[in-house]
């Protein structure tokens, strides 16, 4: 077959992995918008409404609230390479694979990384991180809320309220989470938070929305020396440090995202659209209520789950609203019934990493999926999977249970 026939058709697929997720429609549509220049003034209003929306979707006042142009990975980059200059003290606890990612990212920025060591399917307690942080002295505590490897998500209040109080910094991933759990990014103190658009808000990966306390803003920017419009770094002064990316510059990215509209890169002006969409979406149907609408899908699937005879991972106090862990049955081939799911029912579901490869799956409930019409069709296609494995399933059970979930939900919201 000639590559040239046909344009590549990807097949229909729900996904319900721990992400990316199916995008939204409404998603694609804004993406598929004709491009603008870089400094029309509807491109550059685009940009400030995005701004705009993406303070209330970290719930923050921080003028700094703008877009990496890089996938989630590339927001976290930008983060610690912009702060952190060589032999700077890192906290990180780790609960899971994207504490060692921070850990790793840090290094290469030439910090000391300390770490506090979580077992897996647990959270750090925040009392031991704020004792770590007593004896490291950290230049910056650098944390994951959800973390999708162990489908933990980690109490954040009180470890940003103590950096705050005492003059460190503190950096949060919040992109496997924002959307669909709190995030108080003011409230709690927590001076950077970077995301991506690919789990609970709905979107594709690609772009990497950020935000930056006043505190961190001074420190990155103390970094740069700007003379006659013209920013040099401030090393060329003696000044300090310089930043060791020009593309992860967050001090030449605000410059790009101000007024002045200093030229660094070409914004990614599709991503933009699903951005600024992604957070309409979110704002217009309530920040509460897209938190509450995980938390009945995230907890409709795991009653399924249950339902089947199947045992949830973790500690579920701590789980995450989108993504349940579940553990292989005894003796079922995992990546089999993954496949099943995938070239059967169209429907994929997680593998994991590390440690839990061939333990568990990761089944996500967010952004678009999570909804009922995602969620039932999941359980019911799964009991059929497990069937073909030899596995005796309670026919029906789980969708029930999960209905059963959804009527408490109801009730409850009707009281
Ligand atoms: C918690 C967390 N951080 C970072 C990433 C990296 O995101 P990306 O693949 O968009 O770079 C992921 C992706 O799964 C994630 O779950």
């Amino acid at each position: 077959m000639s590559l040239l026939s046909s344009p590549f058709t990807p097949p229909p697929r729900l996904l319900m992995g721990p992400g990316p997720i199916t995008c939204d429609p409404r998603v694609l549509q804004a993406m598929s918008n004709q491009l603008i220049g870089q400094y029309d003034p509807s491109m550059t209003a685009c940009m400030n409404e995005t701004m705009a929306l993406y303070r209330d979707v970290f719930v923050t006042e921080n003028r700094w609230t703008f877009m990496v142009d890089a996938t989630a990975r590339g927001g976290i980059e930008a983060a610690m390479i912009s702060v952190l200059k060589p032999g700077d003290r890192v906290l990180v606890p780790i609960m899971g694979r994207f504490g060692h990612l921070l850990k790793e990212i840090a290094e290469r920025c030439g910090a000391e990384v300390s770490v506090l060591d979580v077992p897996w399917g647990e959270v750090a307690d925040p009392e031991k991180v704020i004792a770590a942080i007593k004896r490291v002295k950290p230049d910056l505590v650098a944390l994951v809320q959800g973390d999708t490897s162990t489908t933990m998500c980690q109490p954040l209040k009180e470890i940003g309220n103590f950096c705050r109080a005492e003059g460190i910094l503190s950096y949060c991933d919040a992109t496997a989470s924002i959307g669909g759990n709190t995030f108080l990014t003011d409230e709690w103190g927590i001076d950077i938070v970077s995301a991506g658009l690919q789990k609970c808000l709905g979107g594709p990966s690609g772009i990497a929305p950020i935000t930056i306390s006043p505190e961190a803003t001074r420190r990155i920017r103390a970094r740069h020396h700007v003379e006659a419009g013209i920013r040099t770094q401030a090393h060329q002064n003696g000044k300090g440090e310089r930043i060791r990316s020009n593309y992860f510059d967050l001090a030449m990215i605000m410059d790009y995202w101000s007024e002045e509209r200093l030229n660094h890169h070409t914004e990614a002006t599709s991503m933009l659209f699903a951005a600024r969409e992604c957070a309409r979406l979110l704002l217009s149907e309530g920040r509460d209520e897209v938190v509450e609408r995980h938390r009945i899908n995230g907890a409709a699937l795991a009653a399924g789950l249950s339902a089947m005879g199947l045992r949830l991972y973790g500690n579920q106090q701590h789980r995450m609203n989108n993504v349940v862990g579940v553990y292989i049955p005894d003796g079922v081939d995992g990546e089999r019934v993954r496949r099943y799911m995938l070239e059967d029912f169209g429907i994929e579901i997680g593998t994991s990493f590390g440690p839990l490869v061939g333990v568990i799956w990761r089944i996500g409930t967010m952004g678009y999926n999570a909804r009922k019409g995602a969620v039932l069709p999941t359980l019911a296609c799964l009991e059929q999977a497990l069937r073909l494995e030899g596995v005796s399933v309670p026919a029906g059970a789980a969708v029930a249970a999960a209905m059963a979930s959804y009527a408490d939900a109801g009730a409850q919201s009707d009281e």
